[in-house]
């Protein structure tokens, strides 16, 4: 084979590569690095923006449990990573995809609760007038109230975090929201009903 048509072979194959990579892209969930999320590795969740608190963590809200999600008022790298565990899988792949119904879950948590971590739709609060997200596990129908999803922004890489499971639940009517902040008391609770809060994944061994 000569040089000239191999190289204009290796052109075609790579032109048909970068297309076809490029079509499918906003199917997955992509880290700060452009790369897919991954079911088996952890991430820490952070604002996309300075100025609206630091990564996600568990809240202490009233020194009691559960804890709530919420997020570190400080850019200092703390706060705990989280897990995605899609509710259907199925092209048996283990990367995360947009707009489909997943589990959040810290891990590598400490704690003195004994509830799961993971994120749970809690009620809408009294005080602050909106849906919280605590942690724990819902004994609701088909466990909906655990079932996030991860919804594009018109930016690449950035994200927003709603509730609307229905995936786990289509025949249910769902008051769905999309996850933002609410400032109290010093600390950040992430809620749904108010303004999105667009965010990053940023993986855990970076
Ligand atoms: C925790 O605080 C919230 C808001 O102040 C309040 O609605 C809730 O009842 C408190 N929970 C407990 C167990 O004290
Ligand atoms: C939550 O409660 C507020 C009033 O406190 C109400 O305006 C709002 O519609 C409620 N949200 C949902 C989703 O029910
Ligand atoms: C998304 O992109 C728009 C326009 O390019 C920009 O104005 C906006 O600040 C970006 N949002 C975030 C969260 O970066």
């Amino acid at each position: 084979m000569s040089v000239k048509l191999f190289a204009s072979l290796s052109l075609a194959v790579w032109l048909f590569t970068a297309t076809s990579t490029l079509s499918q892209s906003n199917l997955y969930v992509l880290d700060t690095h452009g790369d897919p999320l991954e079911t088996d590795e952890e991430y820490f969740i952070r604002p996309a923006i300075t100025d609206n608190g630091g990564r996600f963590t568990l809240i202490n809200r009233n020194q009691s449990c559960p804890l709530y999600v919420g997020l570190e008022n400080t850019d200092l790298p703390q706060g705990y990573p989280v897990r995605f565990t899609p509710f259907a899988n199925d092209d048996d792949d283990d990367e995360v995809k947009v707009n489909r119904d997943l589990k959040v879950e810290f891990v590598e948590v400490s704690s003195t609760c004994v509830q799961s971590t993971e994120w749970k739709l809690g009620e809408n609060d009294t005080s602050i007038g909106r849906r919280v997200i605590i942690t724990g596990r819902d004994d609701g129908t088909r466990n909906a109230g655990n079932y996030f999803r991860i919804e594009e922004t018109e930016n690449a890489s950035i994200y927003n975090i709603g509730w609307c499971p229905t995936e786990v639940c289509p025949t249910c009517r769902f008051i769905c929201g999309t996850g933002g902040i609410v400032r109290e008391n010093g600390q950040i609770l992430f809620a749904l009903d108010g303004s999105p809060l667009p965010v990053v994944f940023q993986k855990k061994d970076d």
